[in-house]
Parts: C-alpha cells; structure tokens; sequence
C-alpha cells in the first residue's frame, strides 16, 4: 500500500537543530555510535504535516562515494514506501553530485532491508565480518539471529 501524501516534503536538514535521535536510533543500537558518524553527515528529512516522519544520513567516503550511514522512518509510518522515496532522493542526489558509488551497510540479519535495498538497484559488495561483535558491547539480536557481520552493499551511478 502505497499512502504517500502530496504535500509531504524531503528536506535538507539544518544545522542547528535538534537531531531527531528517537529515529536515527532505529536503524543503530547507541547514541555513542550514531554520534561518530552523524556530525560529518548531510541530512535529509521527511515531514509529514510539519512532522520528522523519516531520516537519511549520507557520508563522503572518497571522492567519488557516499555512504547512507542511517535511514530511518517512524514506526507507524513504515511499510507506505517512505524507504523508497529516501532512498530515490539519495541516489538522485548523489548522481547529480557526480559521484560515481552510493555505499549502504546492514546487518546479517536485517532480511527486509537487504530485500529494499536489492530492489532499489544495489549490489552486495563487502562483507565486514564481525562489524557488531567487534563495535558493539552488548549482544544484539534481531530476527532470531545474532548480529555479527555487516554486509555492504553498493549502487553504481
Ligand atoms: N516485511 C517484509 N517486507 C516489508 C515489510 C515487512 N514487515 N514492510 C514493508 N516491506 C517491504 C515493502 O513491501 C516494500 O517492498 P514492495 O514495494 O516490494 O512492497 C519494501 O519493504 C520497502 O518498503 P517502504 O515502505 O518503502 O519502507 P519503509 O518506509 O518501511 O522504510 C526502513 C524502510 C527505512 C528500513 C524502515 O522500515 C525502518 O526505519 N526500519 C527500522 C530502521 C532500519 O532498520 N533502518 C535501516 C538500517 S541500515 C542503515 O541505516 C544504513
Ligand atoms: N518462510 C520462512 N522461514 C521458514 C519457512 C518459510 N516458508 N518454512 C520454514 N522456515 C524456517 C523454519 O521455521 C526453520 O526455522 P526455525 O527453526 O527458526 O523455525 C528454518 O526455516 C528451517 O526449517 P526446516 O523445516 O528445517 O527447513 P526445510 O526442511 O524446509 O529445509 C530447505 C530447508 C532445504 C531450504 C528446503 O526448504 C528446500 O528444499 N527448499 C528448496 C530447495 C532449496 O532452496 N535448497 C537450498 C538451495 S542452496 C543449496 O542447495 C546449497
């Protein structure tokens, strides 16, 4: 189902602003590990009536890749394509910028967001084996599974 709204907006997000961290910690387990990352960033929102329904966050890597290090969107608002439209605007933002790689990382066990960003054009590229052992203090389980790998996927432009 497909319920996106006209007048929903994706934005660059200011500096300055209140990091909406109850939607970056979505998609990444701490504070501490999104702040390593998300101030060297580039920000884009989705607003829904005035609202932060969704987040991206893109990092240079080189010269010629960016990184999303973090996409995220609400919990009652998942499943209505919000995903798809940041993810568009990511791609068509990074071609139109010249790079020539879009880079996006998820875990072993993250099955629906492998299954997004295959659809959305990218292709597995690394596996960063033990990525979450590694980086992570506590054990993380996600659909039955332990995190360990960080398998990294990546979009020609
Ligand atoms: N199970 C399986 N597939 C599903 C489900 C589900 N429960 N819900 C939706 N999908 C499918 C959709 O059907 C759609 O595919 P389709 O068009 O073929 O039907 C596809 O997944 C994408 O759906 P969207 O509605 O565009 O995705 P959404 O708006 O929910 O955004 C996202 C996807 C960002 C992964 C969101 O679910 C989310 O915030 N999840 C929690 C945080 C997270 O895991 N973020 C990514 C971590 S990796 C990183 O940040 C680099
Ligand atoms: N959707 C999602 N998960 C399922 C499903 C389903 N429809 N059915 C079972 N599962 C889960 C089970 O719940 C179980 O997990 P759990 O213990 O956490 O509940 C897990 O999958 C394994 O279930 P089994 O019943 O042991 O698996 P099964 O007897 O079905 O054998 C196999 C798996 C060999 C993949 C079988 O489904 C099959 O023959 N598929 C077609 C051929 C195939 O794909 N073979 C593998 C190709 S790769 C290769 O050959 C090297």
């Amino acid at each position: 189902m497909n319920v996106i709204q006209k007048k929903d907006k994706i934005k660059l997000f200011k500096e300055g602003q209140e990091l909406p961290y109850h939607l970056l910690l979505l998609a990444d387990e701490t504070i501490e590990a999104i702040d390593k990352y998300i101030h060297q960033s580039e920000i884009y929102i989705y607003e829904r009536d005035g609202e932060t329904v969704g987040i991206y966050a893109c990092q240079l890597m080189d010269g010629e890749s960016l990184e999303i290090k973090n996409i995220a969107v609400s919990e009652d608002c998942q499943g209505e394509g919000i995903g798809q439209k940041l993810l568009t605007h990511a791609i068509s933002n990074a071609t139109k910028r010249g790079f020539k790689f879009l880079l996006i990382g998820t875990s072993n066990a993250a099955f629906r967001q492998l299954y997004l960003y295959q659809k959305m054009g990218f292709r597995f590229y690394k596996v960063l084996t033990d990525f979450f052992t590694k980086n992570y203090q506590q054990e993380i389980i996600e659909n039955g599974l332990v995190l360990n790998d960080m398998l990294l996927l990546r979009k020609n432009l």
